[in-house]
């Protein structure tokens, strides 16, 4: 079996942090969404891993390599243009071959326990099995409406009166019979050749298309908020360590990550939360539900539920900052120039909430 992970798609819904660089590649609980798939399909005993890449594709590849660090063999398949998740499997014919294989969206983290059912796939009579789980508003999804006993009656991409609210999860397993359905489907009204028509092709024909439901969480890391809620979970699940320093004046909380050459000195430390390497936090509060990546430093301030990218400098900020997701190299400072006013430099679709009342 090989796995296909996509990972084109420009992110315009984190802009800016993604304007440098790819979406799959910021991390949640300090580790890229992308390899936390790329584990998820190796953990299933797939060593083949075709990513289709798009304009981030240089970015992927620099972070990525060639897959040695898992173990696994990666093959980069060049998408010119993103027309849609189908045509992300028609241009990976080749490397794909008459294989089953599980293909994986780049930007999605999923509860554990996804492995072995990419094993049953691959021993199993179906064509196709998809990942289904309930979700709020199944409108911007692909929908599926089951019968009684469980079949598939029907897939439909983003309806606007849904059927059920059973989503499509990024997650598919295909075998050959699927570049027939990509063949046979026309674009949506979006133009893309939608994955969930294929699939839908898969039914009408007649083959075996089997439905999961999961029942754990999962999030599709599109916009900041999700980006939070699944360095959250993440987070809840995390092993937790402490391989750094931490002074005697400071408390850490049992749940915290502390990695290789992070100081924590005279400040408090809630957990879930992860320290990155050679991050040093100063007379802070740091946490519950923050990611601090490497060589972060956090001097007199305090940060609940956010993201920190790596190198960045937070210091003598006397409101606490909450539910923020900072890029690399940010430095957030109180000024001691006059007029005493905010003076910010931010870079193009920057989102900055400033507290009512602040000085
Ligand atoms: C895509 C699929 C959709 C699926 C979703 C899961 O949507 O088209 O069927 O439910 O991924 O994240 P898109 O992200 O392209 O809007």
């Amino acid at each position: 079996m090989k796995g296909l992970i996509l990972a084109g798609g420009k992110g315009t819904r984190l802009y800016p942090l993604t304007f440098t660089s790819a979406k799959q590649l910021i991390p949640v609980a300090n580790k890229p969404v992308l390899f936390r798939v790329i584990e998820a399909v190796h953990e299933a005993g797939i060593e083949d891993i075709g990513i289709v890449v798009g304009d981030t594709a240089e970015e992927i590849k620099q972070a990525v390599g060639r897959g040695n660090r898992w173990g696994v063999n990666i093959t980069y398949i060049h998408q010119e243009n993103p027309l849609g998740l189908a045509h992300a499997v028609k241009v990976s014919r080749d490397f794909l071959g008459d294989e089953r294989f599980v293909m994986f969206l780049g930007d999605n983290v999923i509860q554990g326990g996804i492995s072995s059912l990419i094993t049953e796939f691959a021993g199993s009579e179906w064509n196709c099995e998809i990942v289904l789980t309930r979700v709020e508003h199944p409108e911007q999804y692909g929908v599926a409406e089951l019968s009684d006993d469980g079949r598939i009656l029907q897939l439909i991409e983003k309806p606007q009166e849904p059927p059920s609210d059973l989503a499509l999860v990024g997650i598919y397993m295909f075998d050959s019979t699927v570049f027939e359905a990509v063949e046979a489907i026309k674009p949506s009204w979006r133009g893309e050749l939608e994955i969930t028509d294929a699939i839908q092709w898969l039914v009408s024909a007649g083959y075996k298309v089997f439905p999961y439901v999961h029942r754990g969480w999962w999030i599709d890391t599109g916009r900041p908020g999700d980006m939070l809620d699944a360095n959250s979970m993440v987070l809840e699940e995390l092993e937790h360590k402490v391989e750094g320093y931490v002074d005697r004046d400071s408390q850490v909380a049992h749940n915290v990550t502390i990695e290789r050459g992070a100081e924590i000195i005279n400040s408090v430390v809630r957990g879930p939360t992860i320290i990155g390497r050679k991050a040093r936090i100063i007379n802070s509060y740091v946490g519950p539900y923050a990611s601090i990546s490497h060589h972060v430093e956090i001097v007199n301030s305090e940060i609940e539920r956010s993201i920190v990218l790596e190198h960045s400098r937070i210091t003598d900020i006397p409101a606490r900052i909450q539910d923020s997701l900072i890029g690399r190299e940010v430095i957030i400072e109180r000024s001691p120039m006059k007029p005493k006013a905010h003076k910010l430099t931010l870079g193009d679709h920057s989102h900055v909430g400033i507290l009512n009342g602040a000085a």
